[in-house]
């Protein structure tokens, strides 16, 4: 249980709120580059500020306040050039470091005119892996952290957006909560496909230990033991709002205080014999989480927490909650933003933030399917192993991947 105002410390993220502030001091996943090829512009509310992400035809990424600073046009109406975009109310020209280049009338009938003071509020945007990172905190910027997932080759990869209308500290609970998986997933997910017992393995052992970039969790399961990798290896709550489960990450990225953008990115390494593959486009698709009937879609794993999350509240009252034994990872992620909070008040730099090129440019994690991404199996062997087997058949994790990526994957994987 929380007091009301340790809730908001972990809630608030618009800008100068303690969490704001943290959480701007990360590099955020907010786009797949492949959303920008029909449309490069594009609206996004990230922590609270009304943005528009583009990328100009000089292949420059921007992410620039909603609107112009001349008299507040809607940037989205503008359009790229070869160096920035353009407003289309009088044509001023912004480029991605927020400078305005051109003011036509200006630059017309008094040419040279200082534009100094009229830029616009821009923050730094990385393409990585076919994934768009953001940074915008205080400059300079820390290296964007290349995890080691991003430098594998050989494998298909896809970004899934969910629109979230929750706040995103109790997504991110998610991340560091093993026990759900028998009941939400194992449990529910039988019942949600007709069956009628709680027969899923129970959870009889839990750890959580913190590292450099969040924390892992294990856990032992019947019919598991302390040799299994759930135990020796674990997955990772990865800091400060990041889950990684050895084959794909999800990020949940405030939009604002009662809305979260889910981000996630998926690979799978093509069978033995299929390389060398190479994928020309990461695809960029958005997962519906609410169907015809109003209801949540509950059919697909993510879809499944989605409905955890939303059903928390807007934003999940903690001053009303009971943790046990099992909520030990979440008082541990919720201290240690606390502390970071307080760190960062007292002028530290907050945890995990990279400042070495060198570091950031492959970032290892503890991974319990490694050697299934980087040395890659036979197609038969895919049978053997729980997740690829069903990720064959048919993408369990989000509702609603387009046919296309459907069949893009299965000649990837020669299916
Ligand atoms: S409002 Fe954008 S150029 Fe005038
Ligand atoms: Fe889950």
């Amino acid at each position: 249980m929380l007091t009301s105002a340790r809730n908001e410390m972990l809630t608030r993220v618009g800008p100068g709120t303690p969490m704001g502030e943290l959480l701007r001091r990360y590099w955020q996943p907010i786009a797949g580059a492949s959303d920008l090829e029909t449309n490069p512009i594009k609206d996004i509310r990230l922590l609270g500020e009304n943005l528009v992400l583009y990328r100009d035809r000089g292949g420059h990424y921007g992410l620039i306040d909603r609107h112009c600073p001349h008299r507040r046009a809607d940037m989205l109406y503008g359009w790229v050039e070869e160096n920035g975009i353009r407003c289309s109310y009088h044509g001023w020209l912004m480029d991605e470091t927020g400078r305005c280049l051109e003011q036509p009338y200006e630059d017309t009938t008094n040419p040279k005119p200082s534009k100094t003071g009229c830029e616009i509020k821009a923050y730094p945007v990385k393409e990585c892996a076919g994934l768009l990172f953001a940074y915008m905190g205080p400059l300079p910027a820390p290296e964007l952290p290349v995890w080691e997932p991003f430098t594998w080759d050989n494998g298909f990869r896809e970004v899934v957006l969910a629109d979230i209308p929750c706040n995103w500290f109790q997504c991110q609970e998610n991340s560091i909560d093993p026990v759900h998986f028998e009941w939400m997933h194992d449990n529910w997910g039988a019942r949600l496909r007709g069956g009628d017992k709680n027969a899923a393995p129970k959870h009889l052992k839990l750890k959580f230990e913190p590292f450099d970039y969040g924390f892992t969790y294990k856990r032992v399961r019947e019919g598991q033991s302390e040799e299994d990798r759930y135990w020796t290896v674990g997955r990772v709550a990865l800091w400060p709002n990041g889950f990684y489960l050895g084959s794909h990450f999800e990020w949940r990225v405030p939009i604002d205080d009662e809305n979260t953008l889910s981000v996630a990115w998926f690979f799978v390494r093509v069978p033995k014999g299929r390389e060398p593959y190479v994928q020309k486009r990461v695809p960029t698709w958005r997962s519906p989480i609410r169907g015809d009937d109003g209801r949540w879609i509950t059919s697909h794993v993510i879809n499944q927490d989605i409905v955890a999350w939303v059903g928390q509240g807007r934003i999940a009252d903690r001053t009303k909650e009971h943790l046990r034994s099992s909520d030990i990872g979440v008082t541990l992620m919720r201290n240690r933003f606390f502390e970071e909070i307080e760190a960062m008040a007292a002028g530290k730099e907050p945890g995990g933030i990279i400042r070495s090129a060198n570091e950031a440019q492959c970032i290892t994690l503890p991974n319990m399917a490694r050697e299934l991404n980087t040395e890659g199996i036979p197609l038969a062997d895919f049978q053997k192993d729980p997740i690829l087997r069903q990720r064959l058949k048919e993408f369990r994790h989000h509702f609603g991947q387009p046919a296309e990526v459907r069949r893009e994957f299965a000649e990837a994987m020669g299916i």
